[in-house]
């Protein structure tokens, strides 16, 4: 079957306008979403858009006659947020071009957003590949990330002219011999992630000795196009000092390769991962221009033509999905010891579905009040941050998920100012990052939540 027409081409200028206007224009026309687009611009309409979105979604609903599932938790998504992520990538690392980790969130909105506004993509497995092609993306616009590749995806990736893949061990060089020999190879090795949220290098990435003294000879005697090193400092990372030594190992990888097995043509991708979040950026971003600056000085760069690469996930859309959950049943505990929560609120949403961050992402996202006794209070956030376990006047909750399982734990205790109980909603910000991609149907409760769109740009 011929690929579609890539209405997303490379060259696709990704220092245009974020929110590009032909996207804005079929947002507008869209008729699959209602989505609502702010004329001003900025983080703080971002909160009022949301909270109108959450309000509209919710005040209808009588959990006491809504039909079976009405009150099923959803998600209201800035596409704003995801903009001004773009936005700020751009301003603190102009010379990375960033590729999009699908992985992280498949959303389509997302992935249409960030293809018109230039951004990349890495991809791990043939679906990724196939969504990101099915919306027009040209395939010169794709890594595909994964160093432990199916046999049967890598011919895809060959039919469907991917050209460039990580690799971290002898036999992936032998199958890409074999399927894909052309494909342009970056060779990833392990760094220190051991403070990362999750850790990666357990599972991925060689040694600089492996990359040298076995990946390159072998990738050489096979006739095989390495084109360069890919690292990843671990999804979450706290310690960027691991960025400077991972681009200090890269840059004695390329001279190995230049001098000693004549990749001198080739080499010119450096592709350093994820690992970004929007809270600590300023301090990854210039760990990244300061190691740059070191071993890949503009000179050099200049003249081995190095093209920066990245693969962030998280930093992206963290921050643009808001997740809203009902509350279906409380239990209370009337004989609790003082140490013991008095009350357990259980909530339509739960690890086996969109929370499932708690399990898989070493992530536990915090609960607020969204609407107590049909009063909204998405705009009074502080009042339900979280207050001493003992003060006078605060309600303790252990929150749990809809399933029959006792791991579905969502909170094992959080303290509300109100006193919620069943037909109240909470509500998860920030929750755009490993939740929705990875929810499962367990116990018949489907994990696909609706998204509600907002975009504040
Ligand atoms: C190869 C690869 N690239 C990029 C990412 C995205 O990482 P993050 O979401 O931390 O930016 C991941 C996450 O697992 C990954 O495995």
């Amino acid at each position: 079957m011929a690929p579609p027409p890539a209405i997303y081409q490379n060259d696709q200028s990704y220092s245009e306008s974020c929110l590009h206007e032909t996207y804005q224009e079929s947002l507008k026309k869209s008729s699959h979403y209602e989505i609502v687009l702010s004329t001003s611009s900025g983080a703080s309409d971002s909160r009022s858009l949301i909270n109108e979105a959450l309000i509209n979604r919710t005040s209808d609903i009588d959990h006491e006659s809504c039909d079976a599932g009405e009150e099923d938790s959803f998600f209201v998504c800035d596409l704003g947020e995801v903009s001004r992520s773009l936005d700020l990538w751009k301003q603190k690392l102009p010379q990375v071009q960033p590729f999009y980790a699908v992985k992280c969130n498949t959303n389509l909105e997302i992935i249409k957003l960030l293809a018109s506004s230039g951004c990349n993509f890495d991809c791990a497995s043939k679906s990724e590949i196939d969504t990101v092609l099915s919306l027009g993306v040209s395939p010169d616009r794709i890594v595909y990330a994964n160093p432990c590749k199916t046999n049967s995806f890598i011919r895809h990736s060959a039919n469907r002219q991917i050209s460039l893949t990580t690799v971290d061990n002898a036999q992936e060089l032998y199958k890409l011999q074999k399927f894909h020999p052309t494909c342009g190879i970056l060779i990833r090795i392990a760094t220190d992630d051991s403070t990362a949220q999750c850790q990666l290098s357990s599972k991925f990435g060689c040694s600089l000795d492996a990359a040298v003294n076995e990946l390159l000879p072998l990738a050489h005697d096979l006739g095989l196009n390495v084109r360069g090193v890919a690292f990843h400092v671990g999804s979450g990372a706290k310690d960027f000092t691991a960025i400077h030594r991972a681009v200090r190992e890269a840059r004695q990888i390329f001279d190995t390769a230049i001098s000693q097995y004549g990749y001198g043509e080739s080499m010119n991708v450096l592709d350093i991962g994820g690992g970004f979040e929007r809270s600590s950026f300023h301090e990854s971003s210039f760990e990244v221009n300061m190691a740059l600056r070191e071993y890949f000085p503009a000179e050099y760069s200049r003249k081995q033509k190095v093209r920066f690469i990245a693969e962030p996930g998280r930093f992206m859309v963290s921050k643009a999905f808001t997740l809203a959950t009902h509350v279906i049943a409380r239990r209370d505990n009337f004989k609790a010891e003082a140490d013991q929560v008095p009350a357990m609120l259980y909530i339509n949403d739960g690890v086996y579905g969109n929370l499932n961050c708690i399990l898989f992402d070493h992530y536990n996202p915090k609960p607020f009040v969204l609407c107590h006794n049909n009063k909204f209070f998405y705009l009074d956030q502080e009042n339900e941050i979280e207050i001493d376990a003992n003060a006078n006047g605060t309600h303790l909750f252990s929150i749990w998920g809809p399933t029959c399982d006792g791991l579905d734990c969502v909170s094992k205790q959080t303290n509300f100012v109100s006193d919620v109980h069943v037909g109240d909603w909470l509500y998860f910000p920030e929750v755009g990052a490993y939740t929705l991609a990875a929810t499962t149907s367990f116990n018949g409760f489907s994990g696909n939540a609706e998204i509600v769109y907002v975009c504040s740009e």
